[in-house]
């Protein structure tokens, strides 16, 4: 008897909590479609094939001094119609619990709440999406994981008052959270606040929402001042911890967790020479913690202060936003993880949606497949987790995590993606690693665990789920879903808790 017992132990002893969060990720904008359904409005993905894309479908009309979308219709904007989730998305979630899911990321669409972002009323229907939306996970037994923004920032905020350059979008972002922190009050616990905003020095537009009111350069878009940059950047600290506040006022059981591209937290120097180590250190405060400071700490940092000092770039704030910022910090930290880099004093360092290019590390022994071609490094995440975990001691949540590929079904319908199963394998022991090491990891979230548009190229043929959707780059396809060999696989892994990784 005590020999089965041991046994028994033995086989279920397992290295992840009971209650570790086992499931998969998307963003509304990526997979929704129904782009100006029931009320909603454009945001800034609306108007982009891929946010990579150096040609947003914006112009600028000298007679009212805005810029205005143009969409270019020699351009397929899959996203419009995405997987057509919207419609579709009891099917999915029914696949996903297939897999034994008890957690499901997805984020809302501010858009749909407040098609202009400036109304005064929240549109119904928008509301009453989600309300089914979420009530359908939790009748699955998953537990919503809800960004509140998804690099979906409504275009007319954007167009009219310059977005998150504009401290009156922190206001009307305060009516848009308390909102939805009413509404879903009971069903939604966990909450994210802005999706990888620290991609805002690479990005800004997109990744923060902003545009020029008075632009730089008319023919351009996506050129706005560094002085406009350091500007979103407090008025987004200073709504995130506002955020966190209220979040907290309306519901004492919300948790409210940052969202961080942390993937250049692993950028290592290229060699020994100093100048690499101290760029490769520069590299993960300017592209990570000069928002996780501010988020989990408490306070700007100096390093920031530094710059805008000595270049003249003193954004207008007081010491009420301090406080705020001080007095209201995250309770988790989430992040993505795709791929580690590298800092090489001589090399032009490329940023991607999976983070920092660099000069390829010549320990790796693997890559994704191209055209992407990401680096794959699973001991990276080991090393992320436990950086990050050691700075702020707070809970670790990996809310992305996987591998884009070009695939479709064989002669027999089926889809092999062995190297999704071992990218996976390799990565959860990593985890293990890190869980070993003392760092308290919430939960495992997969990236696309059913095709979507990708953030970056705006294409459907870069494939990360574990389901195929028959949809392709000039916007045919049948829709209809089909499981992949790694649907099984992930299932096994779930319900092993973790253990059964073969
Ligand atoms: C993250 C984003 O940067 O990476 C997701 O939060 C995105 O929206 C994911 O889809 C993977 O990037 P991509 O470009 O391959 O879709």
């Amino acid at each position: 008897m005590l020999i089965q017992e041991d046994f028994l132990k033995g086989v279920f002893m397992s290295v992840f909590n009971d209650d570790f969060y086992w499931g998969g990720a998307v963003a509304a904008n990526q997979c929704e479609g129904a782009w100006m359904s029931d009320g909603k409005q454009p945001n800034i993905t609306d108007v982009m094939v891929g946010i990579n894309s150096k040609e947003p479908g914006l112009r600028w009309n000298d007679e009212n001094k805005k810029w205005e979308m143009a969409l270019d219709e020699n351009k397929v904007y899959l996203s419009h119609e995405g997987i057509d989730f919207y419609h579709r998305y009891k099917e999915d979630l029914e696949l996903m619990s297939g897999m034994g899911f008890n957690c499901f990321r997805t984020s809302i669409a501010w858009g749909r709440i407040f098609p202009n972002g400036d109304e005064e009323e929240a549109n119904v229907k928008g509301l009453q999406f989600y309300d089914d939306l979420f009530d359908e996970m939790i009748r699955l037994g998953m537990e919503p994981v809800v960004t509140l923004s998804h690099y979906e920032t409504p275009l007319h905020l954007m167009t009219e008052y310059g977005g998150w350059i504009n401290r009156k979008t922190i206001d009307l972002w305060k009516r848009y959270v308390m909102t939805v922190f009413e509404r879903y009050k009971g069903k939604v616990h966990l909450w994210l606040t802005f999706n990888e905003i620290n991609n805002l020095l690479r990005r800004p537009v997109v990744s923060a929402g902003i545009l020029s009111t008075e632009p730089v350069d008319k023919n351009d878009p996506l050129k706005v001042s560094d002085k406009e940059i350091w500007q979103a950047y407090v008025n987004l600290l200073v709504a995130n911890a506002w955020t966190v506040k209220i979040g907290h006022e309306i519901d004492q059981g919300n948790r409210i967790g940052c969202m961080m591209s942390s993937s250049a937290v692993a950028v290592y120097p290229y060699t020994c020479d100093p100048d690499d180590v101290w760029g490769a250190f520069q590299t993960q405060r300017f592209s990570n913690y000069y928002f996780s400071d501010p988020f989990c700490l408490g306070f700007i940092p100096g390093y920031v202060k530094r710059i805008w000092k000595e270049k003249g770039l003193q954004p207008e704030y007081d010491d009420r936003d301090l406080k705020m910022i001080e007095d209201h910090t995250v309770d988790f930290y989430s992040f993505s993880y795709y791929l580690s880099g590298t800092y090489s004093r001589d090399t032009i360092n490329t940023f991607d949606t999976g983070g920092l290019r660099g000069r390829e590390n010549p320990y790796l022994r693997f890559k994704a497949p191209e055209p992407w071609g990401w680096a794959v490094d699973p001991q990276g995440l080991r090393y992320v987790l436990n950086a990050v975990y050691d700075r702020y001691h707070l809970p670790m949540f990996i809310v992305e995590n996987g591998v884009g590929l070009d695939e479709g079904p064989d002669e027999n319908g089926q889809i092999h993606d062995g190297f999704r199963v071992t990218y996976m394998r390799e990565h959860l022991k990593q985890i293990k690693e890190a869980v070993k090491d003392g760092v308290d990891v919430m939960g495992y979230l997969y990236w696309g665990p059913i095709d979507i548009v990708s953030a970056g190229t705006g294409e459907m043929k870069k494939r990360y789920g574990f389901i195929y959707v028959d949809r392709h780059n000039d916007g045919t396809g049948s829709l209809r879903r089909s499981k992949k060999d790694s649907y099984e696989w992930y299932k096994k892994v779930i319900a092993s808790n973790g253990e059964d990784l073969d």
